[in-house]
């Protein structure tokens, strides 16, 4: 067995369930992986705030992030703050010193990831992420392994559960927009400030990082000029409904020729489709490629354990590869070469 030593930065949600799962895994990890993860450190913004997970005997708690980032025992970061500028900062100085990093930060993978893979590269280091996009569905992986030879066509995703939610309790239960975005925050999906989750945003963060993986594409937040929920109406889901669509928040990215077509709305999907039954807080990704065609992937996107399972399956990648000396990101097909349109343009 080898052991691993991790920090880890952030202790609310995600984190505490990667902490339950590291314990509750720890002995399956040991005889099917044959590693072993010490968490020595833990960084929280208040040491006392009050907690309801436990952490291991002999893990360290502190408020100090490069406690954490430069500690040259550490060798595997977990980065689950959710911040912006801080958690760039706290990446970049891990890479620089050597560490292998798995973050679910969305907001920072869509808006740095091209940077931060570079740097990773550079220093010779892991950065995984599959947890930024859809928590409990492996679509990065997926992307990356099962279409390596494929030539990915379209991708359309339902890629934000609170929105989901809404669109699908106004059209179900006939509840009014702000009703039903109450139920969904009290449901537990929405960002603490669910303006990214209604206004669109969330989605095409998450847009952006799987374009990277399905065509090789970066996008940026001004070139899919999301459009949110806030101004949907319950009767328009309903009526809608009445006539064979579902209303739903759909993130697409199509490939035209050198083109790349793409944009974040609200779009009445055809009832026929598979993508109109995802329901709820529920995720669905369809991706249509030349040598499989139409997929579609559906899964939890968001929660504690299936986001917190979704980090502990970078961990034990990013464990192994450190075990067997051959890290650098595996996740990078980043050539940047087709035209960025809207589809309305
Ligand atoms: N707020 C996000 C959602 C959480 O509702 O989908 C997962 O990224």
């Amino acid at each position: 067995t080898t052991t691993i030593e991790v920090g880890m930065l952030g202790l609310g949600t995600v984190g505490s369930g990667v902490v339950e799962r590291l314990s509750r895994a720890a002995v399956k990890i040991e005889q099917t992986q044959g590693l072993r993860f010490h968490l020595a450190t833990v960084a929280v913004n208040h040491l006392n705030a009050p907690r309801t997970v436990s952490l291991p005997l002999g893990t360290q708690l502190t408020d100090s992030i490069d406690a954490v980032v430069t500690d040259p025992q550490i060798q595997l970061v977990i980065e689950v703050m959710g911040t912006l500028t801080t958690a760039k900062r706290a990446i970049t100085t891990a890479l620089k010193h050597g560490k292998s990093v798995v973050t679910a930060n969305k907001d920072l993978i869509a808006t740095a990831g091209e940077t931060l893979v570079r740097l990773a590269q550079r220093e010779g280091c892991d950065l995984f992420y599959e947890a930024s996009v859809a928590g409990g569905i492996p679509i990065l992986r997926t992307l990356t392994d099962s279409y390596a030879t494929d030539t990915v066509q379209s991708v359309a995703g339902i890629i934000n559960g609170t929105a989901n939610y809404v669109l699908s309790a106004m059209t179900r239960t006939g509840q009014t927009y702000e009703q039903a975005l109450r139920a969904a925050q009290r449901a537990g999906y929405a960002e603490a400030d669910p303006t990214n989750d209604v206004g669109g945003l969330d989605a095409t963060y998450k847009l952006i990082i799987l374009s990277r993986f399905a065509f090789g594409q970066s996008l940026t937040v001004e070139q899919v000029r999301p459009v949110g929920i806030t101004a949907v109406t319950t009767s328009q889901c309903q009526l809608a409904a009445t006539s064979g669509w579902q209303l739903k928040l759909l993130a697409q990215a199509q490939r035209h020729g050198n083109q790349l077509y793409c944009r974040v709305a609200p779009v009445a999907v055809g009832d026929g489709r598979a993508l109109s039954r995802v329901n709820g807080v529920q995720n669905g990704v369809a991706i249509s490629s030349q040598a499989i065609g139409e997929s579609l992937y559906t899964g939890p996107g968001a929660g504690s354990t299936a986001t917190a399972n979704s980090v502990l399956n970078d961990v034990i990648a990013a464990g192994q590869r450190l075990r067997l000396g051959t890290r650098g990101p595996a996740f990078n097909r980043n050539a940047g070469q087709l035209g960025v349109k809207r589809f309305d343009q």
